[in-house]
């Protein structure tokens, strides 16, 4: 990219780098990644169903999710590298075959991949640019609705959590006035319940023992629409 180009996207995300990696995590960082890079053109890989976790953080719900369903491939994403190096002692030490890393912005992926590809996507606590000159930068948002839906299969599942009491009511916004999903809440057990197949993530860890509710918005890609 020229060096006075606009980036396609507003970042969503802060840095993408903390402290030095450990010699190990570098080694992870040098050897294992590459091998781990997904095909957007052909994702699948001759797996059953194809999941993708947007921004990852240490990977805690995405190894587990792997761990427990074999038949799917996911595809994590997660610029943070400190992350990604976490969640690669993970994959290491437990050997999960079926997880591939993305390691920039997700919707450079999302774009590239084929249309109605995705069986399940998981966006969980994504930042929450709480400032109000900055909410254009929360990444769930209509356009980023609107990209994974060309993606996501009909019926096709998305999750998304926060605990941010301003972003909620964004995120619930967002998702009612989109025409490609729906939030299946039926009652305030539904939204405040993790789901079955739950996992805790760090940053939902933090954010409990600082006395914020997680909430949960399951939600389902629309069989009508695009
Ligand atoms: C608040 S953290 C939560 C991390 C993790 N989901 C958890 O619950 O512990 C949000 C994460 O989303 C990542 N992120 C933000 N925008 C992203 C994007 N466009 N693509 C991929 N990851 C993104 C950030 O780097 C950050 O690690």
């Amino acid at each position: 990219m020229p060096a006075n180009a606009q980036p396609k996207f507003l970042a969503s995300f802060g840095r993408n780098r903390g402290r030095s990696l450990r010699p190990y995590q570098q080694g992870l960082v040098d050897e294992l990644l590459p091998k781990l890079a997904p095909n957007p053109s052909a994702p699948m890989e001759g797996y059953a169903k194809l999941a993708l976790e947007i921004g990852f953080g240490g990977g805690e719900h995405l190894l587990a999710q792997a761990a427990h369903n074999p038949d799917t491939l996911f595809i994590g994403c997660e610029p943070f590298i400190n992350g990604v190096a976490k969640c690669l002692a993970g994959i290491d030490t437990k050997k999960l075959p079926n997880i591939r890393l993305f390691t920039d912005d997700a919707r450079k992926l999302i774009e590239a991949l084929p249309d109605a590809c995705i069986d399940s996507v998981f966006i969980l606590f994504p930042d929450p640019w709480p400032k109000a000159r900055h909410n254009k930068r929360r990444l769930v948002n209509p356009e980023t609705l609107s990209m994974l839906a060309r993606s996501h299969k009909k019926g096709g599942r998305l999750l998304l959590a926060t605990d941010h009491v301003d972003y909620s009511v964004w995120m619930l916004e967002v998702l009612q006035n989109h025409p490609d999903y729906e939030w299946t809440a039926k009652c305030q057990a539904d939204w405040k319940t993790p789901p079955k197949d739950w996992t805790e993530t760090k940053y939902q860890r933090k954010t409990t023992d600082q006395g914020r509710e997680p909430l949960f918005f399951e939600c389902v890609r629309n069989q009508w629409g695009h």
